[in-house]
């Protein structure tokens, strides 16, 4: 609900220009509110608000900045936390396919496959929506153990990618989530 580069904006997130290279005009660094216990608390508010009562089963996280912020949501909540993770890093998992995100091309997400039972309500958080490709990954293992996602939750959200001008080069994530 914030506007992007706001004075509130500025609270949650410290913007640090051409990171990680130099295609990357804004990072945007959730350490803005990490180091803010209040801002924090807020954020982790306004989502426990928003998903209070309408029947979520588990909170899952996408490796590895949603595991800053999907814990103090899950035990808020008391739903049990589950880690969406990188390639290579849990055993008996099941695995997403390689997908785009904004910095480029990546392996797949892995999930465990005694995380998600059939039909288990998932909310999925992650810190920044950018393509939407790692959301997307994260929909996909979910999906994969039949488990429904409720809905996807992140904190900054990169509004560049949603319809961009074609020929522009950059992803478009509402594409993206439509398929
Ligand atoms: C960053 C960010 C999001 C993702 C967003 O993760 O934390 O997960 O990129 O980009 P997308 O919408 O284009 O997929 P990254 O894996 O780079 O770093 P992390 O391991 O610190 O979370
Ligand atoms: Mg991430």
């Amino acid at each position: 609900a914030y506007d992007q580069d706001g004075a509130e904006a500025r609270e949650i997130a410290k913007v640090i220009p051409y990171f990680p290279f130099k295609g990357i005009p804004r990072f945007y660094d959730i350490a803005g509110f990490l180091s803010k216990p209040e801002v924090f608390q807020k954020i982790v508010d306004v989502f426990v608000e928003r998903y209070r009562g309408i029947g979520i089963d588990a909170v899952a996280g996408m490796d590895a900045r949603g595991f800053v912020l999907g814990p103090p949501i899950a035990l808020a909540l008391k739903k049990p936390f589950i880690m969406i993770r990188k390639k290579g890093k849990m055993p008996n998992c099941i695995e997403s396919d390689s997908y785009e995100c904004e910095y480029g091309k990546r392996s797949g997400m892995c999930l465990q496959r005694d995380a998600v039972k059939k039909g288990d309500r998932i909310l999925i958080i992650d810190d920044l929506v950018a393509t939407g490709g790692t959301l997307s990954a994260g929909i996909q293992c979910v999906k994969m153990l039949e488990g429904i996602v409720v809905e996807c939750a992140c904190v900054v959200e990169l509004k560049m990618f949603i319809d961009p001008p074609e020929g522009s080069g950059l992803p478009n994530r509402t594409k993206m989530f439509e398929e």
